[in-house]
This record gives structure tokens, sequence and C-alpha cells, in this order.
């Protein structure tokens, strides 16, 4: 059940969404108000670590005790009272199951309790929006390259809601990459920021074969068995190998995985004939990436864009953005909106 043309009853009173974010293991409220964010807060859940890795159910859990004093802290900080919140956003997918399940009927009881609108928002296009935090911002159309721990995507972004993939992983995602080969030389969960800070005093000087997948599609499933088989063959021969080129593996590793989504984006850019390239996602936190992507945009004559770091990672602003764009638009959901785990659109 869609219902639409809500926005004409507030017109002319500030648009103040209350946002939502619960798709993994970050439990995020944020205020955006009239495309502004005025705050922004999230709980990361430590939870996890000595899991190696996001646990579902720890993950639903820790959201259920983090949303109620994560949304009063985003009141808080933005300054404002519950009476004056004119639509409640959510993340409706894609993500896990049982997370979802929380941001949502938290954000479904909240609007019925307040006599609000809702309106759902989708994961990744949102991870897209996030350079609508802040200036400068792209002009469309631009390509966005999203990466994450669960997903690695070239977006054709024709405006707020009109977006296509035109690329994406056939297996592991980016984060994931950096995540696996962290965990197989003994880092802790997640890795990726772990391998980002050892890499810059770290020499790449370890080669990993590159893929061969046609088109914009990616894939780093061969780079994954190609680095478990070198750290097993020389920790074989030495048996400290991993411990004593710690630095060295880890600027290999990151350059292997930034060398394989600047590719397909180069290819991309050239295929579309669109020069305003942006990032988004966990991954574009990586100062390897952003500081390849800014050498390669040079090169290229692109216009690059990278969101700040508290917008790359999993957070609430982002979804009240989209839902402040979707808002004006009139597009709304009904209570009868269930979450979804996978899906590029809704
Ligand atoms: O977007 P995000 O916060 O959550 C998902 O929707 O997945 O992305 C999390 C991913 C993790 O795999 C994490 O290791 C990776 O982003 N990540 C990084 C960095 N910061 C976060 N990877 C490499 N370098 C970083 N600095
Ligand atoms: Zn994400």
């Amino acid at each position: 059940m869609r219902q639409k043309n809500f926005a004409v009853i507030r017109h002319s009173a500030p648009i103040t969404i209350l946002a939502i974010e619960s798709s993994c293991d970050d439990t995020s409220a944020a205020v955006v108000r009239d495309g502004q964010v005025l705050s922004n807060c999230v709980a990361n859940q430590e939870a996890h670590r000595q899991y190696g890795g996001v646990v579902p159910e720890v993950a639903s859990r820790a959201h259920l005790a983090n949303i109620v004093p994560v949304v009063d802290l985003a009141l808080f900080q933005a300054g404002i009272d519950k009476k004056s919140i004119t639509a409640v956003a959510f993340t409706r997918g894609p993500g896990l199951m049982g997370s979802l399940v929380v941001g949502t009927s938290f954000a479904k009881a909240f609007a019925l309790s307040h006599g609000l609108p809702l309106i759902e928002v989708n994961h990744m296009q949102a991870h897209v929006l996030a350079h609508f935090t802040e200036s400068p911002r792209p002009e469309f159309p631009f390509l966005c390259l999203t990466v994450s721990g669960g997903h690695t995507q070239i977006v054709r972004v024709v405006d707020y809601s009109d977006m296509e993939v035109i690329g994406e992983t056939l297996d592991d995602a980016a984060g994931e990459a950096f995540d696996k080969a962290g965990k197989m030389m003994g880092l802790g969960y997640p890795a990726g920021p772990e391998i980002d800070r050892l890499a810059r005093s770290g020499n790449p000087r370890f080669e990993f074969p590159e893929p061969a997948v046609p088109g914009l599609n990616f894939s780093f499933s061969g780079l994954k068995t190609s680095i478990l088989y070198f750290l097993r063959d020389q920790t074989a021969l030495k048996p400290g190998f991993v411990d004593e080129n710690l630095a060295d593996i880890c600027a290999s590793v990151q350059q292997s995985i930034v060398r394989i989504l600047l590719k397909k984006l180069r290819k991309a850019a050239k295929q579309t004939g669109i020069w305003q390239i942006a990032l988004a996602g966990g991954v574009s936190a990586n100062s390897g990436l952003r500081t390849a992507l800014g050498v390669l945009g040079e090169k290229e004559g692109w216009q690059t864009y990278i969101p700040a770091f508290d917008y790359c990672t999993d957070n609430a602003a982002m979804i009240g953005i989209a839902g402040y764009y979707k808002y004006l638009r009139g597009e709304f959901c009904g209570q009868d909106a269930a979450p979804y785990a996978r899906g590029f659109t809704g």
C-alpha cells in the first residue's frame, strides 16, 4: 500500500525528517530538516568483534537495546521536540532481516503514535545520496562506485530517484574482501580500517593476479584465494612471515582491491561518457582508494566526489536525505511495508 500526496498538508512548514538506519550492525538515528543534517548518531555494536564477523541474532538484539537511546540522542542533539517532526524515514532493505525488522517496527510505531507519514528508503540508494548531505554535491548525471561490506556496484545516477546499477560484484563485496583478507592475517573484525592503517607504513611489493571479468562487473573471490595460498605457502617457508611483513602485505592487498575497483570505474566512465564520479559506502573511507581516485580523476579529467568520513559508513543521515527527496515527491509507504533482504529499488 503506497500513500501519495501527504506533502501538500504541511508544505509551508519546515520538513523535519526523523531517520532510522538498522540494516546491519550499526544502530543509527538522524534528524534532517529541509535537506540539512541537524544530527546523526550511530551506536556501533562491539559485540561482533569476538566472533570475527556480524552475527545476525546478536545484531538484532543490540538494535533493540540501542534504538530508543539513539533516537533520543539524535532528537536532543538536533534540539528538536518530537512534535516538530514531519515524517519518519527508515531503511527497508537490503540488509539483515532481523536487524531491519527492529528499525522498521520502531519507525512504524513512532509514526503511528505521532500521526506521521512513513517513508521507506533503500539502503544502497541512500549510500549514493550521502553525497547530498554536504557541499560540494555532484551534478546529475554522475557515476557512483558504491563499495560496502555487502555490496560493490557502479551506479549511473540520473536524479534522486532514477538510478541504474551498471556493474556489480559476482561474488564477494570489496569490504568483504578486506575483511576476509584481514581475518587470514589474524586481524580483528572489521579488518578494512585496520588494513588501511597498516598499509600506510607498508610497501605494496607483493603482486596478486587480477581477475579477468568481462564488462563492468567485479569479482574478488580469485583474489581471496590467491591471498590465502600466498600466506599459506610463505608461512610454510617461514613461520613468522605474516607478522614480520604485515604492513607490506596489507599495502599489497589494499592496492590490489583498489586496482580492481578503479579499472572498472574507468571503463564505466569511458562507456557512459560521464565524468562526474563519486564514491560511497564503508570502503570509500579507505585512504588508499581515496588517494588513488584523486590521482586517476586528475589524469582522466574527472570531477570527483567523496563524502565526509561519517557519511561513508552506515549512518541515518543518508536515510534522512533520501527520505527528504522522497517526501518532496510525495512518496510514502503504508504501515504494511515489510523489510526486504536484497534489492536496489524500493
Ligand atoms: O557501508 P558499511 O558501513 O556497511 C555495509 O553496508 O556493509 O561498510 C562496512 C565495510 C566493512 O567491510 C569495513 O571493513 C569496510 O566497510 N571499511 C573499510 C574502511 N572502513 C570501513 N575498508 C577499507 N578501508 C577502510 N578505511
Ligand atoms: Zn551500508
